[in-house]
């Protein structure tokens, strides 16, 4: 049996627009790292460089490998697990999932598990402990890569788009929103007519991706479900939002429940996140951009 397992999960932008809690795409970076080694125990977890629970019921990474190996039938392994994050903590682009789904793939390199269901459902179940829910719009695209719809954790049922050529703009600025607290401020119902829109939009989105007409991603992004109540928690989000549409950007949004933005670009990535950068600079914010596209997914990096 191997005893130690090396793993790269990429940093995602989740719901993308219209698909709350269902669409999200993987970023090429940045991603976060996360080695298993298997020890007798007892288990422990630490994570550099930012200070995340050293308890492994409390660190997402190690709770999903700990949920895959309690799936498996494998609960009786103990391991040391550390998680090198390249995705700062309550930054929208995914960095709690990126952290799950490497803690789920390593442990289920481990345990010989090759089912997507078994490794998604075990990322989800880290997701649900950070954010009080386990959404699947992170932990999916940083497994599978891609675009993905996820319909259902159980069973499961998810859709893979790969636009190869998809190139995004992540600015996340120095700001903090927690997940769970941008959660909360959500209606719990919403009215019809914002419903039908996202409904509408999220068709556009799906085409706009199969045929390669980012264009349509200028309308298709827009949300009535989650980012009206939740840009004012982004402070100049509408000013970075016009910024990068005037620098010729396609398309605008918000990453997962923030603070990070996006836009979708043709080869005019430096200048669509110099504007947005700037916005944020205009209200004496710092950001940090990342020019970027669509990625890979998780990767087995080194198996022994
Ligand atoms: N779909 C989730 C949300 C993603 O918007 O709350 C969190 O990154």
């Amino acid at each position: 049996m191997n005893t130690y397992a090396k793993v790269r999960a990429p940093a995602t932008i989740a719901n993308f627009g219209p698909g709350f809690d269902v669409f999200g795409i993987a970023l090429e970076e940045p991603y976060d790292i996360v080695e298993m080694e298997l020890t007798d125990g007892p288990s422990t977890v630490d994570s550099v460089p930012y200070p995340l629970p050293t308890s492994v019921t409390k660190n997402v990474a190690s709770y999903a490998a700990l949920a895959l190996l309690g799936r498996a039938g494998r609960g009786d392994l103990s391991f040391k697990m550390t998680v090198t994050k390249g995705v700062r903590p309550a930054s929208g682009m995914g960095s709690s999932g990126a952290s799950c789904v490497g803690g789920a793939l390593a442990a289920a390199a481990l345990a010989g598990i090759t089912s997507d269901a078994d490794i998604v459902w075990a990322a989800a179940q880290g997701e649900g402990l950070a954010t009080g829910n386990p959404h699947p719009d992170n932990v999916a695209p940083s497994y599978h890569g891609g675009f993905v719809a996820v319909r259902s954790l159980e069973p499961y049922a998810a859709l893979h788009i790969m636009p190869e050529d998809l190139r995004v703009v992540a600015v996340l600025p120095d700001i903090r929103v927690s997940t769970k607290e941008a959660r909360a401020i959500l209606p719990a119902t919403v009215p019809m007519a914002d419903a039908v829109a996202n409904v509408a939009n999220a068709s556009f989105v799906i085409h706009a991706l199969m045929t390669g007409a980012y264009r349509e991603l200028g309308t298709a992004l827009e949300d009535r479900l989650s980012i009206p109540y939740r840009k004012a928690l982004v402070t100049g989000y509408d000013d970075a939002r016009a910024a990068a549409l005037d620098a010729g950007a396609l398309a605008f949004s918000l990453g997962g429940s923030g603070p990070t933005v996006f836009a979708i670009v043709e080869d005019n990535g430096p200048a669509v996140a110099d504007a947005i950068s700037g916005a944020f600079a205009g209200h004496g914010i710092g950001s940090t951009a990342y020019c970027t596209k669509i990625g890979r997914g998780a990767e087995v990096l080194a198996l022994e």
